[in-house]
């Protein structure tokens, strides 16, 4: 087997994040350590099953599993509760019993929707992740989180259910586009900005192709540490959501029309400026923040006026009655989980839209 690393992620149940070249063409007999036998479902979308799910496939049949798999459309707008009940189905017509295990092979909206759907098959049963976006890798894939968007807005619907194993195939990154792969830069620079100059610093000094393998991992381990502290978002979990407030309403505006990453390089940048421009932010931080987004070639703006993006923030489950939970960046490395009164919401916004 390739040299990998591994992070263990200290929730109900334990479970280990493996790093590493080719680990897709290892995953049967990676598993097999992890998941005894049984059946297999392995759901990609018709983007990534013609690159990889043949080779996951096999892999998994060549240490014993039984495999069968499901393709449905890929993108975000497929999302929904349509995908989901097919998905649901096919499980229930493959015959998985409660011992077996959904595989979700793919990006962000794949570990999302088959986790949901091994989350309420038979009232839960087994997933693991295969992520082969770098914003699956250094985000989705790890923590738990399953959903699917209602028209009401992003994620409505879900549970947490933490994947038995994540294998991340850093192979997989190689032959990203680059728009996909700036969408997992997006996430990875948050994180940057959540968890202190380290990391920050690698964005800011170098790109994140000069080191991906020390980024994902340092992301993986920050991200570890939190959801473990905190595994059902009931405090400092929130964090995580930093630039997704205005994200979400970003991606929602546009029909999803733009993606998730993008969407909240713009969410983050907004932020920023607006905590800079209103006083909690020390001087220079939006610019920092700005520059490292900017290198990726994502967005550092919007062209939805703010009405339109407060009104499609408010649907959002970060509300909670007539307040919401915003996400405050202060310093690198200092965030503050700041409830306001939602009428606050769209001067915030407005103070941080405009160059
Ligand atoms: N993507 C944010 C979280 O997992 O909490």
């Amino acid at each position: 087997m390739s040299s990998v690393q591994t992070i263990e992620v200290h929730t109900a149940p334990t479970y280990e994040v493996t790093i590493g070249v080719g680990l897709l063409r290892e995953c049967g007999a990676r598993l097999k350590t992890v998941l005894g036998g049984c059946r297999i479902a392995v759901a990609a979308d018709s983007n990534v099953a013609p690159l990889y799910l043949e080779t996951v496939c096999a892999s998994l049949r060549d240490a014993g599993f039984a495999v069968c798999s499901y393709v449905f459309p890929a993108g975000e707008a497929h999302k929904n509760f349509t995908t989901l009940s097919a998905i649901l189905e096919f499980l229930a017509e493959s015959q998985l019993t409660r011992t077996d295990c959904v595989a979700a092979l793919g990006g962000g909206v794949t570990g999302d929707m088959a986790g949901f759907a091994a989350a309420s098959y038979l009232r839960g049963i087994r997933y693991v992740q295969l992520p082969t976006t770098l914003l699956s890798t250094v985000d989705s894939s790890v923590g738990g989180k399953t959903a699917i968007d209602l028209a009401a807005g992003k994620n409505l619907a879900g549970a947490f259910l933490q994947p038995a194993a994540v294998l991340c195939d850093t192979d997989c990154l190689r032959s990203l586009p680059a728009a996909v792969f700036a969408d997992g830069a997006a996430e990875a620079i948050k994180t940057g900005v959540l968890s202190g100059e380290t990391l920050f610093s690698l964005f800011e000094d170098g790109t994140l192709t000069d080191a991906p393998a020390e980024i994902i991992a340092r992301c993986i381990r920050y991200k570890a540490g939190v959801v473990e502290r905190d595994e059902k978002e009931q405090g400092e979990r929130r964090k995580l959501n930093l630039g997704h407030t205005v994200g979400h309403a970003i991606e929602k505006c546009s029909g999803y029309a733009i993606p998730h990453g993008h969407a909240v390089a713009a969410g983050l940048a907004v932020m920023a400026r607006a905590s800079e421009r209103l006083g909690w932010a020390e001087p220079g931080v939006s610019a920092r923040i700005a520059a490292c987004l900017e290198k990726n070639g994502l967005p550092t703006g919007t062209d939805y006026p703010a009405e339109a993006l407060a009104k499609a923030a408010l649907a959002d489950k970060k509300r909670s009655g007539d307040s919401i939970t915003i996400v405050v960046p202060k310093a690198i490395g200092d965030c503050e989980l700041k409830r306001i009164p939602v009428t606050e919401l769209l001067p915030i916004i407005a103070a941080g839209l405009g160059g």
